[in-house]
């Protein structure tokens, strides 16, 4: 007989007799005559509870079972006279898999998220990661069912680049090279380099998308992205997956208006089908989400110009750490502020000075600003960052210039500008980052199955 999922099991409307569940045990209580065992699989945030009377074959061996211990249940599927479930397992046979010594360190119910950040490998058994990750696996289809119920071509973006897309030079060098010849060298030489030339992991896959948005007009990629920038915040990881549509033949409203679609359409289907497991977050983590989602589900977002946003800080009466000028790159408490405080609403902000900006946004008539756009959002700050592309050859060129980029390394980059140019946008979404929007978990680290960060690679 295969075993049945504990979701499957307790969605059921009649009982369907003898089944066959597996997984770990998460409590029990034993005496000498019977035996509650609650079992957790994954499938789902509930357990389900087993019944073992002591007639049971091996029941001697219900002694040895302990919190983390996976095992086998056979047994009949009855209705459940307890209160807050419909069903219980009546068991007829249990088989125990593998047990887990005291020394398992998910004893007690409530884990502080320090101690679990240490035992990432085991913090998935408990309630709060085991939502977490079943909601981000969701989420990952929800991004697939939006573009392809649209019709965008997915592209999976090269992971190692020859180029830098966002110009911050925080990226993570790709090497084949042998530290020791290096040395004996004094120099690393990278023609002798497995591509010839220096190669890193890339920052975001935007720069290929490109290229596609411009044969298939709608395309998205969606993956992983590095960044080596050394800042220990609680919304930064070296790792990170970024969501990036890029759109021909679409301006800056029009991708300001795919960007809300998208994060209303990815709010509405994490409450509608993870319903169980975004209680958990209303509930236990953070009060005020439910309140902040349906804002974010229900309100029109705000747009308005950097310029605009400076105004506004300047004359907040708010201390800030930094302070406020025309021509500062915004910090997080600034972006906090207008979404969280003056605005109490998502608020993309628009045409930024463009020394704070890479060399692909398109320039606009003042000379001064650019086409970027910023997603701001409560609790977060920067959600999504993006812009229309400079699809012309001259000002992308001299932008180039004015930045020092070697031209000639983007030479394939300057083609697409040269044959059949046309007006498109995009945008980047941090997927961590949305993550902890929608659950109110106010630390990346804790949205990220095995997150990377400065000084931490283990797991
Ligand atoms: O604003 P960014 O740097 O934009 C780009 O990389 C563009 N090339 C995207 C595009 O237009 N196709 O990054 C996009 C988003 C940010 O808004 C943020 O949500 C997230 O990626 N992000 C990070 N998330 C976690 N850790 C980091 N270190 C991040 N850096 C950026
Ligand atoms: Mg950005």
């Amino acid at each position: 007989m295969k075993r049945t999922k504990i979701n499957v099991l307790l969605r059921l409307d009649k009982p369907v007799g003898k089944v066959i569940i597996k997984g770990w045990i998460r409590t029990k209580r034993a005496s000498k005559t019977f035996s509650f065992m609650e079992v957790n699989d994954g499938s789902c945030l509930k357990n389900i509870q087993v019944i073992a009377n002591a007639d049971i074959q091996n029941y001697s061996q219900i002694d040895t079972i302990t919190t983390g211990t996976s095992v086998s249940i056979e047994g009949e599927l009855v209705e459940s006279p307890g209160k807050g479930q419909k069903w219980e397992i009546q068991a007829s046979d249990i088989e125990i898999i593998n047990i887990a010594p005291e020394s398992f360190p998910l004893q007690k119910k409530r884990h502080s998220d320090e101690f679990l950040r240490t035992i990432a490998h085991l913090r998935p058994r408990t309630n709060k990661y085991g939502a977490a990750f079943r909601i981000r696996s969701e989420m990952v289809f929800a991004i697939h069912k939006f573009y392809n119920e649209k019709g965008f071509i997915y592209l999976t973006a090269p992971l190692i680049t020859g180029s830098d897309c966002e110009g911050a030079g925080e990226m993570f060098r790709v090497t084949s090279l042998d530290p020791a010849q290096v040395k004996k060298q004094g120099k690393m030489d990278f023609r002798q380099d497995f591509f010839g030339r220096e190669s890193s992991l890339t920052v975001s896959g935007q720069l290929p998308a490109e290229m596609f948005a411009l044969a298939f007009g709608d395309v998205y990629t969606f993956g992983p992205t590095f960044r080596a920038e050394n800042s220990n915040t609680s919304r930064h990881v070296a790792e990170f997956w970024m969501l990036e549509p890029e759109m021909a033949f679409c301006d800056l409203n029009e991708n300001m208006d795919h960007g809300e679609e998208l994060v209303k359409y990815l709010t509405r289907h994490a409450l509608e089908k993870c319903e169980e497991d975004m209680a958990l977050f209303s509930r236990f983590v953070d009060k005020s989400l439910s309140q902040r989602l349906d804002t974010i589900i229900n309100k029109k977002f705000v747009r308005l110009s950097y310029t605009d946003a400076v105004e506004i800080l300047k004359k907040a009466k708010k201390e800030f750490e930094f302070r406020v000028e025309y021509g500062i790159d915004l910090q997080s408490e600034h972006e906090r502020f207008l979404a969280e405080q003056y605005f109490k609403s998502p608020v993309f902000l628009t045409d930024y000075p463009k020394e704070i900006k890479p060399f692909y946004m398109r320039m606009n008539d003042d000379g001064k600003t650019v086409a970027a756009v910023d997603l701001l959002v409560p609790m977060i700050g920067e959600l999504i960052g993006g812009s229309q592309r400079e699809e012309r050859l001259e000002p992308l060129e001299k932008r180039m210039d004015e930045m020092n980029l070697p031209k000639n390394d983007y030479w394939w980059y300057l083609d697409s500008r040269k044959f059949g140019s046309v007006l498109h946008s995009g945008f980047g979404l941090g997927f961590e980052r949305f993550l902890m929007m929608i659950t109110g978990i106010s630390n990346i680290r804790d949205v990220i199955p095995f997150p990377r960060t400065p000084g931490s690679i283990d797991f």
